[in-house]
């Protein structure tokens, strides 16, 4: 295992700050060292706020820590990045229903402790502003987890975004369609928007876990860790978070010239 420390530029009022990067044999390497970090905070009992993410990246994860059997996830609330809009409630798909499906039911998390935008309401707007709210009166998440997109998108803030926004209704980039087509029985059945916690929001957390796999992650991961920080790669903002472990298999690590 290679591990590199880089210093991440410290935000205003935090005394310390590190990003720490680390690559691994492969994604199920990936997973254990994920669930290692999360189980570690959650026996310590400082996994009140577990931020979670969708996709194929993070549901190893899960899977890994729900095979320990640790106790302690009856007491832990789940807050979603995101959530498409527009697919009716109940749709397999919708990440409500992942979440509920891969995390909280197999790690013993109530569904009333389970947090995510509401894709069906009649004012998405009014649903964002209300999830971060939420978030915010549950104080922020003690980790948040996160997958990258191939365009270097996190959450659903596509390149773009500001690295000051919230919470809010997204258009999604063709490219997200169409890397997500493959959960859906066709391209056209992906929706176009969704709610998403804004960078600013994911960047409220107090700990990331940020977890890339796969060659197809390369040049995302490449420009989030080396590039400029800014929108045009929405997950070079984790440089500016307090406190980042960056999980990499090989394949997704390939193009760094400093890890
Ligand atoms: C999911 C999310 C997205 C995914 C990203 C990577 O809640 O917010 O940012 O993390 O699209 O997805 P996978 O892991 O499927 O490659």
């Amino acid at each position: 295992m290679l591990t590199a420390t880089s210093p991440a530029p410290a935000p205003r009022g935090a005394t310390e700050s590190r990003l720490v990067v680390q690559v691994l044999p492969d994604a199920a390497a990936v997973a254990r060292r994920a669930a290692d970090l999360v189980a570690e905070l959650l026996l310590a009992g400082g996994l009140r706020t577990f931020g979670v993410a969708t996709g194929s990246t993070p549901s190893p994860v899960y899977a890994e820590l729900a095979a320990r059997g640790l106790p302690g996830w009856d007491g832990v609330r789940l807050f979603a990045l995101d959530e498409y809009v527009g697919l009716p409630a109940g749709h397999p798909e919708s990440y409500r229903a992942v979440i509920e499906r891969e995390a909280a039911g197999p790690l013993g998390v109530p569904l009333d402790q389970v947090h995510v935008p509401d894709g069906t309401a009649d004012d998405p707007r009014a649903a964002a502003d209300a999830y971060e709210a939420a978030l915010a009166a549950a104080g922020g998440a003690d980790v948040q987890l996160l997958g990258i997109g191939a365009n270097g998108h996190i959450g659903f803030n596509e390149p773009g975004s500001p690295l000051g926004s919230r919470t809010r209704v997204v258009d999604l980039d063709e490219r997200t369609r169409a890397d997500n087509a493959r959960f859906f029985d066709s391209p056209a059945q992906v929706p176009h928007h969704a709610v998403t916690q804004g960078v600013a929001t994911i960047g409220t957390a107090r700990r990331h876990l940020l977890l890339a796999t796969g060659a197809a992650k390369a040049e995302a991961v490449r420009a989030a860790l080396e590039g400029p920080v800014g929108p045009a790669c929405p997950a070079s903002a984790v440089r500016l978070f307090t406190d980042v472990h960056v999980l990499l298999d090989t394949a997704a690590a390939s193009l760094l010239t400093r890890a």
